[in-house]
């Protein structure tokens, strides 16, 4: 397939499951332990945060509320748009706290350091080439103090769900879409590439009458395996201090969801 193809394959990939905030929330809203680990990583740093792939600020709006100043990034207006609305219903001095910017985290370059930057969700999981990831780390480099932390976390391949039949379904469940409030069907094919270790999963949203209006939200993700994710760490000037399988301390195991790491500078 012609680079370009490839390109736009996973732009579109990249930006899909992020173009409605609302979808968004309502997908992850039952998703809380991340936040508390964030928030008591925060807490424990005292800040201020620099949150890389800020999202709807379901992170930032609890680090926030704890009196602690984040500045977040984000590339895609709807998910800043949804983050704006969230920013409204917290109090004054809270919504004073967060600094909302759009931009890439591969390219930023703010004049100020931080001791924690944090990228929670799978942010990592769209940065999908040798020189996204490079440049990625480069960034959390430019902006930690020295002996801060860069926390975050990824999913951990499954071997054999990565073995999939792409042209299967799975199956879920109903679930009502905010955009029009109707109840779609909804399934899920997967597709994944093990030379650029990159997975697509094609959301499948079923209208129960119109074929018309049914739609597929396409979500690219890269892997990363454990030894490799701490091989670049290590090549990219950070030390390990925790590599944890999800947000409750465990070792990595065979039913770990996320890779959980915290990582400081490497001293030179
Ligand atoms: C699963 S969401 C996580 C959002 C938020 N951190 C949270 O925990 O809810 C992944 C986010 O990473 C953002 N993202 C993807 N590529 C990015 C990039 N190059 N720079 C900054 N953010 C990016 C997406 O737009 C999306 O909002």
């Amino acid at each position: 397939m012609a680079d370009s193809k490839h390109g736009r394959r996973r732009s579109a990939g990249s930006k899909a499951h992020y173009s409605d905030g609302r979808y968004y929330d309502q997908a992850y809203r039952r998703r809380r332990q991340d936040v508390r680990f964030y928030t008591e990583l925060a807490i424990e740093s005292e800040g201020p945060v620099l949150e890389l792939g800020v999202g709807t600020a379901r992170v930032a709006s609890s680090i926030a509320n704890e009196g602690i100043e984040i500045v977040g990034v984000e590339p895609m207006a709807p998910m800043l748009e949804r983050a704006a609305k969230r920013l409204q219903r917290l109090s004054r001095a809270a919504r004073d706290r967060i600094e909302l910017r759009q931009g890439d985290l591969r390219k930023l370059r703010l004049r100020r350091r931080f001791p924690l930057v944090i990228a929670p969700f799978n942010v990592w999981n769209h940065l999908y080439t040798r020189s996204d990831i490079e440049q990625g780390f480069r960034t959390v480099r430019h902006h930690l103090t020295r002996g801060g932390r860069f926390a975050f976390d990824v999913l951990l391949p499954d071997p054999g769900s990565l073995a999939r039949d792409p042209a299967k379904r799975y199956r879920g469940g109903h679930v009502p879409h905010p955009r029009d409030g109707v109840r779609y069907r909804y399934s899920e094919y997967f597709s994944y590439d093990p030379a650029t270790q990159i997975e697509t999963v094609m959301m499948d949203f079923e209208h129960p009458s119109s074929p018309r209006r049914s739609f597929c939200t396409p979500l690219t993700q890269r892997h990363f395996f454990p030894a490799e994710l701490e091989a670049l760490l290590h090549y990219n000037g950070f030390a390990v201090e925790s590599h944890q399988g999800d947000f409750d301390g465990q070792p990595i195991g065979r039913l770990t969801e996320s890779q959980v790491v915290i990582a400081r500078l490497r001293a030179q």
